[in-house]
């Protein structure tokens, strides 16, 4: 459950202004997925004034002719200190995609995909320069509404397959339903990774907040437990 704080919050929204946090970024290396627009295009901004070396916007559309691709960022990247997964979609009609229903591919499965196809880079920069690295995930405090019940998948049933199933899942919840796989996936990478990641990605001081009116709460609990995002 998001902190009542938040929800009753929220209607100021507009009117409030929202915590930046003061970094310096010199010398480090970005990717933002999905930054065109949006959450990201602010966080992209924001990266720049903190004086990151260099951003790269992840996008589809975009007027270049290069897409960001992770084989380059493999081979062609000298270092990867940041990784921010925001692609994101929320639709209420079925579409499929790549077999999947859209927000399923989307929101969970392109984005952890992506986000594992860095890991490497990520911890090679580490190791390199003796830093920590970070591997952010865009979650929603709609994950709350996601209806846990659509979880309890058949014995024998592929995950993905039966969520895609409109005959069994209501659209009408699945973007909620998404974002709380990403909650739950995130848990479960970072508990795989506990031993080889220096960082905890599930509290990173990254832009996630910064559309929230009133992240009081962000503050304090990144103060006493959270990871900053240049580390
Ligand atoms: N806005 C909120 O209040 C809020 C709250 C909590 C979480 N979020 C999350 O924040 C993230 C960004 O959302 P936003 O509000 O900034 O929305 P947005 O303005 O619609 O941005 C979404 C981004 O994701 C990209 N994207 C969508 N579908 C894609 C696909 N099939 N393949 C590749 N990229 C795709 C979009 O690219 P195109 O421009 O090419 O479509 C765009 O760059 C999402 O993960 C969202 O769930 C948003």
């Amino acid at each position: 459950m998001p902190p009542l704080t938040e929800v009753l919050a929220m209607p100021r929204g507009r009117f409030g202004r929202t915590w930046v946090p003061n970094l310096n970024l010199e010398g480090k290396t970005v990717i933002v997925t999905g930054a065109n627009t949006g959450l990201r295009l602010e966080c992209v901004n924001h990266l720049a004034r903190s004086n990151a070396s260099r951003i790269i916007l992840a996008c589809r559309k975009t007027t270049c002719e290069k897409r960001t691709n992770i084989e380059r960022v493999r081979t062609n990247l000298e270092r990867l200190d940041a990784f921010i997964a925001n692609a994101g979609v929320e639709v209420q009609e079925f579409q499929f995609v790549e077999g999947l229903e859209l927000q399923l591919t989307v929101n969970v499965v392109s984005c952890f995909l992506s986000a594992i196809s860095v890991l490497l880079k990520l911890r090679q920069t580490a190791e390199a320069y003796n830093i920590d690295t970070t591997l952010a995930f865009c979650g929603s405090m709609y994950h709350f509404m996601g209806p846990d019940a659509e979880l309890d998948i058949p014995e024998g049933a592929e995950t993905f397959d039966t969520l895609s199933d409109p005959k069994r899942t209501d659209i009408v919840w699945q973007y909620a339903l998404s974002k709380l796989m990403v909650h739950h996936c995130y848990h479960k990478l970072a508990t795989s990774l506990r031993n080889s990641l220096k960082q905890d990605s599930s509290r990173c001081e990254t832009e996630l907040s910064r559309a929230k009116p009133h992240p009081f709460i962000e503050r304090v609990s990144f103060a006493v437990m959270g990871w900053r995002s240049e580390r």
